[in-house]
């Protein structure tokens, strides 16, 4: 049975939780065979599998056409959806939203920020909200490791214990000072889980195409457990060889 949100509060400070981004149906049946906590339809997928240049350039009709598909291929895991730039701008357009990604398959839904009247209302109506602080890359103009000043590491923390205090049952902290996140991770009784930001989170989070080698550049903090880039560049290479000299089929 996929992991309730009671069950992800509950591994603080027990067992690390691991989360990966997902996009697709074929990527989501073979991580869904793995045992993670969560599987999370990021709005990274604007840049992962749409090509685009910032996670701004997609809606939410983007993010449900690849729900839906994911949702098909996950049954044991925990699924988790991004709300897009632009979804909610006031807290009824965030729960309209949140509806339709739950609706899709998700069981909890992620924003960024300190919306604290968009988690409020969201809470309020039984929706289970992960929050996201530190880097953001909806709005971020630069991507630049945060809270590495005294100023931004208060302002993250407060932003932190904020979201805890308005309902969110986990909170993402992304590319940040490892000291801050480890503060962070001290302040609250909710799990953070950490993208770029050190091995003091109650979890970790890495974008699946950055784990899996799809691409040849990924940022310093991530660490490749396949080479997908080389091995689909071989097999294509294999296949047409193979065709041009007739081999294949036989
Ligand atoms: O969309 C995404 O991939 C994310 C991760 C950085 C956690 O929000």
């Amino acid at each position: 049975m996929p992991k309730t949100v009671a069950d992800l509060r509950e591994m603080k400070g027990v067992e690390p939780i691991a989360m990966l981004t997902v996009y697709d149906y074929p990527t989501a049946m073979a991580l869904d065979a793995c045992d993670l906590d969560i599987l999370f339809v990021g709005d990274s997928l604007a840049q992962t599998e749409l090509g685009l240049s910032s996670t701004a350039d997609i809606g939410l009709d983007q993010m449900l056409h690849h729900l839906f598909a994911v949702a098909r291929g996950v049954k044991r895991t925990h699924l988790l959806a991004d709300l897009p730039f632009g979804s909610y701008e006031t807290p009824e357009m965030a729960l309209e939203g949140a509806k339709r990604l739950l609706d899709a398959g998700a069981m909890s839904v992620k924003l960024e920020g300190p919306r604290y009247d968009v988690v409020e209302l969201l809470t309020a109506n039984g929706v289970a909200v992960m929050g996201h602080v530190g880097l953001l890359p909806q709005t971020a103009r630069r991507y630049r490791r945060q809270g590495t000043k005294v100023e931004s590491a208060a302002r993250i923390r407060k932003q932190a214990s904020q979201l805890e205090s308005v309902g969110c049952y986990a909170m993402v902290l992304e590319f940040m000072s490892h000291e801050t996140a480890e503060t962070i991770t001290a302040d609250l009784t909710i799990p953070t889980i950490g993208i770029g930001a050190g091995p003091a989170c109650d979890g970790q989070v890495l974008v699946s195409s950055d784990m899996l080698g799809q691409y040849e550049s990924v940022p310093s903090y991530v660490r490749k457990y396949a080479h997908l880039y080389e091995a689909t560049k071989k097999a294509g290479a294999a296949y047409r060889e193979e065709v041009k000299r007739r081999c294949f089929p036989e």
